[in-house]
């Protein structure tokens, strides 16, 4: 059972304050997330990317209804607040889409890439603070939530890590191989 504290003031814990206002500004950016997630899927040139950016998008949803729990919980209403970072950070994913159009499939796919795994990494940053502040308070069931939704942040980090390794090493050896066949001819060693 949790214990909302107060202070001498009556005033709601200072740090459960900063744990909702923590819970709002990601309510509002998975809600962006799970707008742009679909669009970063049909970008996508490889399959596997296709796939782990629609996985991400069924467990953004889930990430969203952990979060209402956790507003539940705390007895506090789910309202988002406007998550400024990640509308830049989707605004930049617009971009490399749109970008991407004009590059080949590999550099294109790692562009989406390096824009989801900063995305992930901003929700690493804030669901970790988020956990934190929620053990902090004692709200263990809270915190419980928080570290689901944080492990499959990380994970997917992970997977966009591992997805990036081969199409890296593909496109560094095709590009040695255009470079090869566009330079120019070296002196011929006597
Ligand atoms: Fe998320
Ligand atoms: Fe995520």
């Amino acid at each position: 059972m949790s214990i909302t504290l107060k202070t001498e003031s009556n005033h709601i814990n200072p740090l459960q304050e900063l744990l909702v206002e923590e819970l709002r500004d990601l309510l509002h950016a998975e809600g962006q997330l799970v707008a742009a997630l679909p669009k970063m899927a049909e970008a996508a040139h490889h399959p596997k990317l296709q796939e782990a950016f629609l996985k991400h998008l069924q467990q953004t949803e889930g990430h969203i209804e952990r979060l209402k729990t956790a507003f539940e919980l705390l007895g506090e209403k789910a309202q988002p607040k406007p998550c400024k970072a990640m509308m830049g950070l989707v605004e930049e994913g617009q971009e490399t889409i749109k970008e991407g159009r004009e590059k080949q499939e590999i550099a294109a796919d790692l562009g989406l890439i390096a824009a989801a795994q900063r995305v992930e990494h901003y929700e690493i940053s804030a669901y970790g603070t988020a956990r934190s502040l929620a053990r902090q308070i004692g709200e263990r069931d809270v915190a419980t939530l928080l570290a689901y939704t944080l492990g499959e942040e990380e994970s997917s980090d992970y997977v966009l890590t591992e997805l990036a390794k081969p199409l890296m090493q593909q496109a560094s050896s095709e590009g040695a191989g255009a470079e090869s066949k566009t330079a120019r001819p070296r002196k011929q060693k006597a």
